[in-house]
Parts: structure tokens; C-alpha cells; sequence
């Protein structure tokens, strides 16, 4: 186990702009890491398209981990993992940090984008979290189509799936030298100076039907405040709900970003002995991200600069 967080940070804050963002937080092979940095790129790219056009940072965020759960190599939406049952229950979230609104789904059926449902949930109703039926139900009300399940698992996952069933295991998904991603998850700041972020997952491998991880909890797996900044996190997901890893994070933003991904995944390894990642970007716009996993991957874009890794 990896005892220390790795860290990472770009940007002095001087840019207009930045996104970053994550495929998930595990072991990835070496044979398979470029192929997920590559996706992680692709994500950026598309957010940073968004905020170089003077989009705002809820935008671009939604659009960086659509274009992840599009993507069959990671753990969320198309290549979501299965559940004790065989099948797909997706959890996301989304967080403006403009007036800290909220919006999520959890044990979600198969919806090609979760992420907008979780951003419709936000938007159009009084509430912050919905959940399995009733969330699917509310989808269809807001003109969301059902995709068809069979179409969004893959090969990978069933077998995935198939193993841990084998060894009555519930499995992080990028555990054990994977040649998958995980979660996925982006943080940005906008040219206006609003921060979001947002998460995306298909949780654990063989979870227990009907349960949740932290990905569609705000304050664990996504946190956006002006204020403070904006978070997104991978990894074990009942650590990061008990230790309330996203906010945790925004609240020590007061520091570096750097300082504060890895202050806060130190803690949730000191005091639950799991791993994971994050990623984090401050209030002026500067970026880090740290993890205790061996890998991470992502990637970041500002106005000025981009960069990727694992
Ligand atoms: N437990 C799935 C992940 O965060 O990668
Ligand atoms: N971090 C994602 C999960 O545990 O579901």
C-alpha cells in the first residue's frame, strides 16, 4: 500500500480559467495508462472548450464527465460496473459553488449520462439527492431516454464482475493492477471566478445491491463553495463518506491546494487505512490533487497551460 499522498499542483492562480480532471483512483496497468490519460485529456479538453468560451465552470465540469461516462474504459456510465444482481446502479453529483446548489442521483439505472440527471435534480426540482426508481422516474418526466443496460456493460465489467462473484469479494473497480479507470470526476474554475465540480460512478464490483458510495453524497465525493473551492474524489467510497473527504479538502483550501488533497487523503488513510484520490482547484484557480493509490489518472487545462499524468 501506497502509505504516503502523492501530490501535485499546477498554476499560480494567475489564469482566467483551469479545469482538472480524473479517471479514477486504483492500479492501473502500465500497458493501460495511456489510454486512460488520453481519455482524461479528451474530457479536459472538451471542458476547456467550454471555459474558453466564457462558459461557466458548472458547464464545463458536466461536460468533462459526460464525455468520461461516454468513454467504455472507465467506471462510470457506459462501462459502469455490476452490482450483487448483475446489474448497472449508477451514483453522480454536481455542485455549483456560486450559491451551493446541488444536484444528485444514486442507484441510478442505466442512463447514458447520469451526470445531467444529477444537474437536472439541481435544477428543477427542491431537492438535492434522488434515488433509484424515483430518480428514474424523474428522468423520464424530464425527457431523459433509459438506455438500454445491455448496451452499456462491457466485456470488462462483466468479467469484472464475474471474478469478484467468484471470490465473494466486493471490489474497488481499479484495484489490483486493473486495466480499467474508475470513478471519474472534474473541478474547474470559470473566467468569472466560480469554482464546481462534479462526480461520476458506477461504485464498487459486486456491491451490494442498494448501496450508495460517496460520489452522489456532497461532501464526500463532491464539494464546490467560491468560498473555499471545489473537489472531486475516487476511491473507497465508504471511507470518503466517513470522513467527508471533498469537503474536508475545501475547507483546508485556506493552504495550498496542493497541501489540502493531501492533507485530507493522509486523513481518511490514517483513520480508516483506505486509499484513494482527488482532485481540487482553489478559489483563484489553481489546481492539485493528491492520492495514496498507486495510480490516478488525469488532466489539467488553463487558459495558459495543459498537462496530464498518472
Ligand atoms: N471505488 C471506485 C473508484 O472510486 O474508483
Ligand atoms: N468512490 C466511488 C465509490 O466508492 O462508489
Amino acid at each position: 500500500m501506497v502509505t504516503q499522498a502523492d501530490v501535485a499542483s499546477w498554476g499560480t492562480g494567475a489564469s482566467s480559467w483551469s479545469i482538472l480532471v480524473h479517471g479514477g483512483a486504483g492500479d492501473v496497468r502500465a500497458d493501460s495508462v495511456g489510454a486512460h490519460v488520453k481519455g482524461c485529456e479528451r474530457a479536459a479538453s472538451e471542458g476547456a472548450k467550454v471555459l474558453a468560451a466564457g462558459g461557466s465552470a458548472l458547464d464545463a465540469v458536466q461536460r468533462a464527465v459526460e464525455v468520461l461516462e461516454s468513454d467504455p474504459l472507465f467506471n462510470a456510465g457506459t462501462g459502469a460496473c455490476l452490482d450483487s444482481d448483475g446489474h448497472i446502479a449508477l451514483d453522480a453529483s454536481i455542485m455549483d459553488g456560486k450559491d451551493l446548489r446541488a444536484g444528485g442521483v444514486c442507484a441510478l439505472p442505466a442512463f447514458e449520462h447520469p451526470i445531467a440527471i444529477a444537474r437536472r435534480v439541481m435544477e428543477a426540482t427542491p431537492h438535492v439527492l434522488l434515488a433509484a426508481e424515483g430518480a428514474s422516474r424523474f428522468a423520464v418526466a424530464q425527457g431523459f431516454t433509459p438506455a438500454d443496460e445491455a448496451t452499456m456493460i462491457t466485456e470488462l465489467a462483466r468479467k469484472k464482475w464475474e471474478a469478484a462473484r467468484a471470490k465473494n469479494t466486493i471490489e474497488g473497480w481499479a484495484g489490483g493492477a486493473s486495466t480499467s479507470g474508475g470513478t471519474v470526476g472534474a473541478v474547474a474554475r470559470d473566467a468569472s471566478g466560480h469554482v464546481a465540480a462534479a462526480t461520476s460512478t458506477g461504485g464498487m464490483v459486486n456491491k451490494l445491491a442498494g448501496r450508495v458510495g460517496d460520489s452522489p453524497i456532497v461532501g464526500a465525493g463532491t464539494y464546490a463553495d467560491d468560498e473555499g473551492g471545489a473537489c472531486s474524489t475516487t476511491g473507497h467510497g465508504e471511507a470518503m463518506i466517513r470522513v467527508c473527504l471533498a469537503k474536508t479538502a475545501v475547507d483546508g483550501m485556506r493552504t495550498t491546494p496542493e497541501a489540502s488533497a493531501r492533507d485530507a487523503i493522509a486523513l481518511m488513510l490514517r483513520r480508516t487505512a483506505q486509499t484513494g484520490g482527488l482532485i481540487v482547484v482553489a478559489p483563484d484557480g489553481a489546481l492539485g490533487l493528491a492520492r495514496t493509490t498507486r495510480t490516478m489518472t488525469w488532466a489539467a487545462r488553463t487558459d495558459a497551460e495543459q498537462a496530464s499524468g498518472c
